[in-house]
C-alpha cells in the first residue's frame, strides 16, 4: 500500500523525504512524489516509476530548497499508475497539497458535489477530492479546514497536508490507515511506518483513528475531531530497521496473514452499499449476466484454488455452469467458447505468463474476460474487458495469503451479484450473505487470536515426511491451498485429496502416524467426512480435523481439532484456510526455511 512521509524542521526537507520514502519501498508502489514549501510557494515534483526516477528529477533532493514538505509512494487503487495520478495532489491555486494512503469510499459523491461547485479534476484518483474539498472549506484555519474535510470522508485514510499560508507546519491525519509521528530536536516527522523515521529518531507517537496532528519544527499537537488536545505517550522503538519493515514481525508472510482481516474489509466494503452487492467495477449488464451459458475460471497456483471455491459458489448461488482450469492447460485444450461465455481470470500479480496466455486464447475465441487482480495497471488488468481489483495492498511474501483471501471474497461478491441480478436471491438471502461477508474480518481476527494452538500442532508435526489434506466440496478446494502452502515454504511433501476419492488408490500411502488434516466444515457432508476420517485412522493416520465450533461430535473421531467460528458453509473457506496458512508458516519456521523467499520460487511467474 502507499507510503507517506512528512517533515518540518531545521534541515532541508527534500533529502529527508526521499530517504524516508526509500525505507517504505518494501510496501510496494508504482509512482512517487513530493511537495515542498520553498519559502514562497509549494513546489510539487511527482512521476510514475521507481523512487530513483523522482530522485533524479530532484537531483537527489538538491533541486528544491525548503524545510517543510510531504512525500508519497503510490500503490494504485483508483486510476492506473501515471504522472498525473501520482501524489501529492493540489487544489486549484496550488496553495494546498495532499498525500493519502487508503481508499475514499464516497469519492464519487464528493467529486460530483465539487464539480457542481465549479471544481475541475485532472486525475482519476479518489485522493484528488481531498485537495479540492480542503480548498472548498479553507477559512484560513488549517485545523478547522481539515476537520471539515474529514467529516465528509468515508473510508480509510492517512493524510499529510501542507498549506502555503501555514509555512511552518503541516497536518497529519489517521483513520484506518497506519500513521506514526517521529519526534526529534531537529524537527518532526509523520510517516506510514516506523522505518521512514528511524534514521532520525526512535521516539514516536503511534496515532489512533480520528487523530489530527499539527506538526511544526518545535512542537507536535494531537487533536481529536472535537479540537480537544489528545495527550500522547512517547513510544521508544527498539527494533532494527530490517525488523521494522515487517511491522515488528519476523517475516512478511506472518505480517500479511495478520493483515487479512483489513484486506478483506477494504476489498468488500465499497462493494456493499445500502444492503445490496454493488459491483460498479464492471459493465456486465443484468441481461448479459442472465445470458451467460458457461463460465471458465482460469488461473495458476493459489489463484486456481480460489477458482475451485468459485466454481462451487457460483454454481450454487447463480446457477451457472462453471469450469475451472489451470491456465497452462486451458490454453491448449481447445475450449468450447461462445459469445455467452465468460472467462474469469484470477491473478495476484496480473503478470503470470500462463494466465496471460490463457486470457489471450479466450479472447481470441470470442469470450468476454473479467479479471480479479491485485496490481492496478498490470498486464492482465489492462487486457481484460472488466476488472475487479482486490485491495490487499502489496504482497511481498512469495507464498500468497492476503491476496488469496481477498480473491475469495471477490468470488463471493461475484456469485452473489450474479444471483442478485438473476433474481435468484430474495432480499433476506442477500442480507444474510452480506452480513456474513461483513462479519468475515472479525471471524478471522478470532482465529488469529488462537494462533498459539496452531503453533502447538506445528511443533508436533514439523518433522513429518508426508502430510495429507482431505476435504469435500469447498473444503476440498481449501485442502488444495493448505497443501500448497505447506509444500512451498516447508518443503514437506504433501497432497490434497477429495476425501471421497482417497479410497480409490492413494489411501495405500497412509501409514502408522501419517498426518492427515481433515477439513469438515460442510454440514451436509459431515457424516461422509467422519467415514473418511475413520478410514484413514484405521490405517494408522493421526488426524487433525478442522470444523466449526458447534461441532463437538468430531472429538470422538479425530486426534486433534481446530475449531472455527460458526458461519455460513459457503464462506467457510475464508476461515478454514487461516489455520492452514498459520500451520504451514510455523512448520516452515521450525524447519529453518526461508519463509518469505522459498527455494526455486518467484513471486510472479512471468515465464511459461
Ligand atoms: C502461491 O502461494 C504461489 N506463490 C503461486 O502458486 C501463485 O499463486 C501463482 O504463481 C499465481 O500467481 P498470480 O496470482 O500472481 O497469478
Amino acid at each position: 500500500m502507499c507510503g507517506i512521509v512528512g517533515y518540518v524542521g531545521n534541515q532541508q526537507a527534500a533529502p529527508i523525504l526521499l530517504e524516508g520514502l526509500s525505507k517504505l519501498e518494501y510496501r510496494g508502489y508504482d509512482s512517487a512524489g513530493v511537495a515542498i514549501y520553498d519559502g514562497d510557494k509549494i513546489i510539487v515534483e511527482k512521476c510514475k516509476g521507481r523512487l530513483s526516477v523522482l530522485s533524479e528529477r530532484l537531483q537527489g533532493g538538491l533541486k528544491i530548497n525548503g524545510t517543510l514538505g510531504i512525500g508519497h509512494t503510490r500503490w494504485a487503487t483508483h486510476g492506473a499508475p501515471s504522472d498525473v495520478n501520482s501524489h501529492p495532489h493540489i487544489n486549484k491555486d496550488g496553495k494546498i497539497a495532499v498525500v493519502h494512503n487508503g481508499i475514499i469510499e464516497n469519492y464519487l459523491k464528493i467529486k460530483d458535489f465539487l464539480i457542481k461547485k465549479g471544481y475541475t479534476f485532472v486525475s482519476d484518483t479518489d485522493t484528488e477530492v481531498i485537495a479540492h474539498l480542503a480548498d472548498y472549506y479553507y477559512n484560513g484555519n488549517i485545523l478547522d479546514t481539515v476537520i471539515n474535510v474529514i467529516n465528509k470522508l468515508e473510508g480509510s485514510y492517512a493524510l499529510g497536508i501542507i498549506c502555503k499560508d501555514n509555512p511552518g507546519e503541516f497536518v497529519a491525519v489517521r483513520k484506518d490507515s497506519p500513521l506514526i509521528i517521529g519526534l526529534s530536536d531537529d524537527g518532526n516527522f509523520a510517516a506510514s511506518d516506523i522505518p521512514a523515521v528511524l534514521p532520525y529518531t526512535r521516539s514516536i507517537y503511534i496515532l489512533e483513528d480520528d487523530e489530527i496532528v499539527i506538526l511544526s519544527r518545535d512542537s507536535v499537537t494531537v487533536y481529536n475531531t472535537e479540537k480537544e488536545i489528545v495527550p500522547k505517550e512517547v513510544f521508544n522503538v527498539d527494533w532494527d530497521v530490517h525488523a521494522a519493515e515487517k511491522g515488528g514481525h519476523e517475516h512478511f508472510m506472518f505480517k500479511e496473514i495478520m493483515e487479512q482481516p483489513k484486506a478483506i474489509r477494504d476489498t468488500i466494503s465499497t462493494r456493499i452499499k445500502e444492503g445490496k452487492i454493488n459491483l460498479d467495477d464492471f459493465k456486465l449488464t443484468p441481461e448479459y449476466i442472465k445470458d451467460i451459458d458457461n463460465v471458465y475460471i482460469v488461473a495458476c497456483g493459489s489463484a486456481y484454488h480460489v477458482g475451485v471455491v468459485g466454481k462451487y459458489i457460483i454454481e450454487k448461488l447463480a446457477r451457472i455452469h462453471v469450469d475451472v482450469d489451470l491456465a497452462s492447460e486451458f490454453r491448449y485444450r481447445a475450449p468450447i467458447i461462445t459469445d455467452k461465455t465468460l472467462i474469469i481470470v484470477i491473478s495476484q500479480s496480473g503478470e503470470t505468463a500462463d494466465t496471460i496466455a490463457a486470457l489471450r486464447e479466450g479472447k481470441k475465441r470470442g469470450a468476454r474476460v473479467l479479471s480479479v487482480v491485485n496490481v492496478v495497471g498490470s498486464t492482465i488488468s489492462r487486457e481484460s474487458d472488466d476488472v475487479i481489483y482486490t485491495w490487499a495492498g502489496p504482497e511481498i511474501a512469495v507464498a500468497t495469503t492476503k491476496a488469496y483471501s481477498t480473491q475469495l471474497s471477490v468470488m463471493y461478491l461475484i456469485a452473489s451479484y450474479f444471483a442478485q441480478e438473476k433474481k435468484l436471491l430474495c432480499e433476506n438471502d442477500v442480507n444474510r450473505i452480506i452480513n456474513t461477508m461483513l462479519q468475515l474480518p472479525s471471524y478471522m481476527e478470532n482465529i488469529i487470536e488462537n494462533k498459539d494452538n496452531i503453533q502447538y500442532f506445528a511443533s508436533k508435526h514439523y518433522n513429518s515426511k508426508d502430510i495429507f489434506f482431505i476435504g469435500r466440496g469447498v473444503d476440498y478446494a481449501v485442502a488444495l491451498e493448505g497443501s500448497l502452502k505447506l509444500k512451498e515454504i516447508s518443503y514437506i511433501h504433501s497432497e490434497a485429496y477429495a476425501a471421497g476419492e482417497l479410497k480409490h488408490g492413494t489411501i495405500s500411502l497412509i501409514e502408522d502416524g501419517t498426518l492427515v488434516v481433515a477439513l469438515a466444515t460442510q454440514e451436509a457432508l459431515f457424516e461422509k467426512m467422519v467415514s473418511n476420517i475413520k478410514e484413514v485412522k484405521a490405517r494408522g493416520a493421526n488426524v487433525i480435523a478442522v470444523v466449526k465450533e458447534s461441532n463437538k461430535e468430531i472429538e470422538r473421531v479425530a486426534d486433534s481439532v481446530i475449531y472455527l467460528p460458526d458461519c455460513d458453509d459457503l464462506i467457510s473457506p475464508s476461515l478454514a484456510v487461516l489455520p492452514l496458512q498459520l500451520f504451514a508458516y510455523y512448520v516452515a519456521v521450525m524447519r529453518g526455511c526461508d519463509v518469505d523467499k522459498p527455494r526455486n520460487l518467484a513471486k510472479s511467474v512471468t515465464v511459461e
